[in-house]
C-alpha cells in the first residue's frame, strides 16, 4: 500500500510570521487526518519557525532544494545535515524552476536525489515535460530520460519520492486531466521498474500543477496517482487543509 502523501511547495512566499500564522491554522484543520502525509515545503527562512509550531503534530517539514556535498565552498547552498539538524524530513529536488531558472540538469538532480537518500532525508525529485515538448510529442522521451539520468544508483529505490509535474500546468490553473496525469504516472512507474524492479510498486508517485481543492479528489483516483506537490493552493490553510482531506471521485472515467 502506497500512503498518499501531500507536500505543499510554498516557493518564495511567505516570511517566518506568516508560516506560524500558516500553521497554527493548518494543523488545526487536519488534526484527524491519519491515513496519509502532509509535508510543507518552505523557504529555508522559515525553517526554524515552522520546525517549532510543527513539533508534535505529524506534518512533516521540507526543504525546496539541498546540495551534495556536506559542506564547502558553494555560497547559496544548504546541505543535508544543515536541514536535517533544523527537523526537516524532506527536500524538493530537481522542481522545474529550478531547471528553467537555475541551470539544474538531470546531473545536478541525481546528485542530490543521491546524496539525500544518503543521509536520511526524502528525496522528492521533479520531472516533466514542457509544453513544447509535449507538442512535439516528446513526452514519454523526456520523462524516461529524465528516470533514467536523475534517479540512477539509488542505493534504496523506494525511499524516494518521484513528483511528476507538467510544467504546462504549473502555475497555470491548466491541470493535466486525471486521464493525461494518469497516462504519465504509469509510463513513469513502467520506467522506474525497468531500473529498479518491484521496487516501483512501492514508489511514491505524486502529481503537481494546478491541483486544487475541487480536482484532487479526482486525481487521487486515478491508481497510479499517490498524492500531490501543491504550489499555489498550499499558501492558504483552509485549501491546502481541503486538499490535505480529499475524498477520492467515485466513478471517474480515464
Ligand atoms: P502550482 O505549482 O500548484 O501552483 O501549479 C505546483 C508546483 O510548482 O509544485
Amino acid at each position: 500500500m502506497r500512503k498518499p502523501l501531500i507536500a505543499g511547495n510554498w516557493k518564495m512566499f511567505k516570511n517566518a510570521a506568516e508560516a506560524r500564522t500558516f500553521i497554527y491554522a493548518f494543523k488545526q484543520a487536519v488534526a484527524d487526518v491519519k491515513d496519509r502525509e502532509a509535508v510543507l515545503c518552505v523557504p529555508y527562512t522559515d525553517l526554524w519557525a515552522a520546525a517549532e509550531a510543527l513539533k508534535g503534530t505529524p506534518i512533516g517539514l521540507g526543504s525546496q532544494n539541498v546540495h551534495w556535498e556536506a559542506q564547502g565552498a558553494f555560497t547559496g547552498e544548504i546541505s543535508v545535515g544543515m536541514l536535517k539538524e533544523i527537523g526537516c524530513q524532506y527536500a524538493v529536488v530537481g522542481h522545474s524552476e529550478r531547471r528553467q531558472y537555475f541551470g539544474e540538469t538531470d546531473t545536478t538532480v541525481n546528485k542530490r536525489t543521491l546524496a539525500a537518500l544518503a543521509g536520511g532525508l526524502t528525496p522528492i525529485t521533479c520531472i516533466g515535460e514542457t509544453l513544447q515538448e509535449r507538442e512535439a510529442n516528446k513526452t514519454f522521451a523526456v520523462l524516461e530520460r529524465q528516470i533514467k539520468e536523475g534517479l540512477k544508483g539509488l542505493p534504496n529505490p523506494t525511499a524516494v519520492v518521484i513528483a511528476y509535474e507538467p510544467v504546462w500546468a504549473i502555475g497555470t490553473g491548466k491541470t493535466a486531466t486525471p486521464a493525461q496525469a494518469q497516462e504519465a504516472h504509469a509510463f513513469v512507474r513502467q520506467e522506474f521498474a525497468k531500473l529498479y524492479g518491484t521496487a516501483a510498486q512501492s514508489v511514491r508517485i505524486l502529481y503537481g500543477g494546478s491541483v486544487k481543492p475541487d480536482n484532487m479528489g479526482q486525481l487521487m483516483s486515478q491508481g497510479d496517482i499517490d498524492g500531490g506537490l501543491v504550489g499555489g493552493a498550499s499558501l492558504e490553510a483552509e485549501s491546502f487543509a481541503k486538499i490535505v482531506k480529499f475524498e477520492k471521485a467515485a466513478a471517474v472515467t480515464k
